[in-house]
């Protein structure tokens, strides 16, 4: 572990005693950088945000202890106060990091001592909370003071306006049988041959952006999302057989952005910016369940393949993983470096997670906590969606470069580099048998590429073009 000079002069002189040295001097010494005083916004804030956030936050977090909220964060969980002001060694925050209580947070990476002696002394100088809000710009040079971390850099949702222009596509499902394939841009969804690329009909989709579309597991179904962004989410349900007039629904307080089928059941679960998952009845519309357990806009929603597992993925940089038996609790958390953007289950033991990190990692599906993921690979942009075939053996990736990339036997070394499209690729999917990928990117087209070939075949169909007034076409 690297210590520098300044926690060299801590570990000679133990914090207490230089705290009381600032108290009899009544004012922080001039000349002392590390006297200046701690504060929570700017210095332990924003490390609390990224080391501990994902894990404790929600109704299940663990040890009861929730950095959510400042009542909570000072409270501390079942092991008692986790700030006790002016006492940062009986504060159990100190403790759980110092490893002098099992076990040590964050788990499996402990913080370094410069860090560790900025929560002491922030404790020891009152523990104040000035706001939970992080305080932007430059910590005061010699504070010991991390920068605020940078906001997530996952793309915006493509704004589509007042101008003829090619809505993006933001959402693409193959059905299971593997014959159509479901394309969301805006306001619309395409059903397109796969085979061919040709438009077998167009279908009036939610409001603004379909950022997800979903087929139940007999392909009798298909649901589409989006909504009103930071007023209400909206999905529309199509009975994928007759195409009659389909069901809308109304839920959550923002944009839908996610949305998954359980398999064999008639139940799907959503996501939202509004920070929440929502489990719904799929017959009668009616939701069944909330699940609070991200501190962020939550991007994606998965089942395994046999209905077991579900898991969701969140800016907070964290996937949450739930048996369905009642969702009651999150089991296991997966962590990237930023926003979870999207994720998969291609067999019922592995979960695949997307990353603003640039990252896809693999992870196995376990009640156990994992620190590290199976594997892990890097595109050189921020990675969009994710998707795996049915048969598991094929994984494909989009990404805000251009580029797809399929990895096949689930991300070992035997890849293939998809084709450099012309836009982002905002959406992926891969047929049944894994022989075919769909991506869908910010010029409106959907391309469709085989498997080995190299080439998008020319099959891809007409790009999608909005024109106000007119909608999608
Ligand atoms: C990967 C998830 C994870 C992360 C990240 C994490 N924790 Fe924890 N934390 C846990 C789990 C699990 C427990 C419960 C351990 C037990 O009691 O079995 C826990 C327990 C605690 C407790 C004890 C609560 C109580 O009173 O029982 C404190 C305090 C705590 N963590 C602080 C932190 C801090 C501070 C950080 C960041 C520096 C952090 N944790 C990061 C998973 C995490």
């Amino acid at each position: 572990m690297f210590i520098s000079r300044l926690n060299s002069r801590y570990l000679l002189f133990p914090l207490p005693l230089i705290a009381a040295v600032a108290l009899f001097q009544g004012a922080p010494a001039p000349t002392s950088a590390q006297s200046k005083p701690v504060l929570f916004s700017r210095d332990i804030l924003p490390i609390l945000n990224k080391e501990c956030r994902s894990c404790h936050v929600g109704s299940a977090a663990p040890g009861g202890y929730s950095v959510e909220t400042p009542e909570k964060l000072l409270a501390g969980g079942r092991h008692g106060k986790a700030v006790v002001p002016g006492k940062s060694k009986e504060s159990t925050l100190i403790k759980y990091m110092t490893g002098e209580l099992k076990p040590l947070m964050p788990p499996g990476k402990p913080l370094s001592m410069e860090t560790i002696t900025l929560f002491r002394r922030w404790i020891d100088e009152g523990g104040k909370i000035d706001s939970m809000v992080e305080t932007q710009g430059k910590a005061e040079p010699g504070s010991g003071a991390t920068k605020p971390e940078k906001t997530t850099s996952i793309p915006p949702v493509p704004q589509v306006g007042a101008v003829k222009q090619y809505a993006p596509v933001t959402a693409l499902a193959f059905s299971p049988d593997g014959t159509k394939l479901a394309a969301g841009a805006y306001r619309a969804v395409r059903i397109v041959d796969p085979k061919t690329g040709k438009i077998l009909r167009t279908l009036n989709g939610p409001a603004d952006q379909v950022l997800a579309v979903a087929w139940s597991s007999d392909g009798r179904h298909l649901a589409a999302a989006g909504g009103m962004p930071g007023a209400t989410g909206e999905l529309v349900v199509w009975d994928a057989v007759a195409w009659g007039t389909p069901k809308n629904y109304q839920g959550h307080a923002d944009t839908i952005s996610g949305i998954a089928w359980k398999p064999g059941a008639m139940e799907f679960a959503t996501s939202s910016l509004d920070k929440t998952v929502k489990i719904w009845d799929a017959a009668t519309g009616k939701e069944t369940k909330t699940l609070k357990d991200h501190a962020d806009p939550v991007y994606g929603v998965a089942y395994s393949p046999d209905g077991k597992w579900f898991a969701s993925g969140s800016g907070d940089r964290s996937a949450k993983l739930y048996s369905t038996d009642n969702y009651s609790r999150a089991v296991t958390v997966f962590r990237h470096g930023d926003a979870v953007t999207a994720l998969t289950f291609p067999k019922n033991d592995l979960l695949i997670t997307a990353s603003a990190d640039k990252q896809a990692r693999a992870w196995p599906v376990t009640t156990q906590p994992v620190e590290n993921p199976l594997r892990s690979h890097g595109e050189g942009d921020v990675i969009n969606a994710v998707a795996a075939s049915a048969d598991g053996d094929t994984f494909v990736w989009g990404a805000s470069n251009k580029r797809i990339k399929v990895w096949n036997r689930v991300m070992d070394k035997h890849r293939e580099d998809g084709p450099t499209l012309a836009d982002w690729v905002y959406a992926v999917s891969a047929s049944p048998d894994g022989q075919t990928v769909a991506a869908g990117a910010g010029d409106g087209k959907v391309y469709l590429w085989t498997q080995g070939e190299g080439r998008a075949l020319g099959k891809e169909a007409k790009p999608m073009i909005v024109e106000p007034g007119k909608g999608t076409n």
